[in-house]
């Protein structure tokens, strides 16, 4: 009764009724979905391509960004401002996939406990930020974010970023030999705290 309106090949009804054949075309069919919204990406100008004015982060920078990560701050900040009306007249221009092109790996996240920080940058002075991680409270009374007392006790460890940029740069940092010899002399004895708020301070700023 199935079935007699077809003529040969595999049948709706066949394919519906193995487990197999039914994973692996679902597979393919996904396959295809994938490649042709993917793949396309890693060829395209306004993905791949540094926006206008972008530069790699400094040595400072770069340690102030590790120390953004081991304490986790992406936990509770995102860092990319969505193209709608509410998120850019909260936090200003929508972010673009060329001003990420130097982060490796990207903030992005999508949690936002706090405030997104896509564009912090310039936007308080080094001294708001100093007090406001040293304990929140005395900037916002009503914040719930942790302190982070010990970023000013602790000083950057010097000897490794100078290899980290390297790293970067296998990546596509353009750094440049004499950029990476100077790191560590960049860095030396400089405060968590110091390299944290240098890191605060560029997010964003190049997209005008
Ligand atoms: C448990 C969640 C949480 C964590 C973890 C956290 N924050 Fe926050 N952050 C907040 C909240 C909530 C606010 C908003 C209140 C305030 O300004 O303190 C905030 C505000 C901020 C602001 C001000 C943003 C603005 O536009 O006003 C900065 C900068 C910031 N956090 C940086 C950091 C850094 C750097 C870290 C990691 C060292 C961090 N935060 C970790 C919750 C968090």
């Amino acid at each position: 009764m199935a079935n007699n309106h077809q003529s040969g090949g595999v049948s709706h009804e066949k394919i519906e009724t193995s487990n197999f054949l039914m994973i692996v075309l679902i597979f393919i069919v996904l396959l295809f979905g994938g490649l042709v919204e993917i793949v396309p990406l890693f060829f395209q100008k306004s993905t791949t391509q540094p926006i206008e004015g972008l530069k790699p982060y400094t040595a400072l920078q770069v340690a102030g960004r590790d120390v953004y990560v081991r304490e986790g701050c992406y936990n509770c900040h995102s860092q990319m401002i969505r193209p709608f009306r509410a998120e850019t007249l909260r936090y200003g221009a929508y972010s673009l996939a060329g001003e990420f092109v130097y982060d490796h790996p990207f903030q992005w996240g999508s949690k936002r406990t706090g405030p997104d920080l896509a564009r912090v940058g310039g936007r308080y002075s080094d001294e708001w930020h100093r007090i406001h991680l040293n304990n929140p409270r005395d900037v916002v009374p009503e914040s719930i974010m942790p302190a982070y007392p010990w970023l000013e006790k602790n000083t950057i460890d010097a000897s490794s970023i100078g290899a980290h940029m390297k790293g970067l740069r296998t990546l596509g940092a353009p750094y440049s030999d004499e950029e990476i010899a100077k790191a560590a002399d960049e860095v030396k004895g400089k405060t968590e705290m110091e390299a944290v708020i240098a890191y605060l301070q560029v997010l964003g700023i190049h997209r005008k």
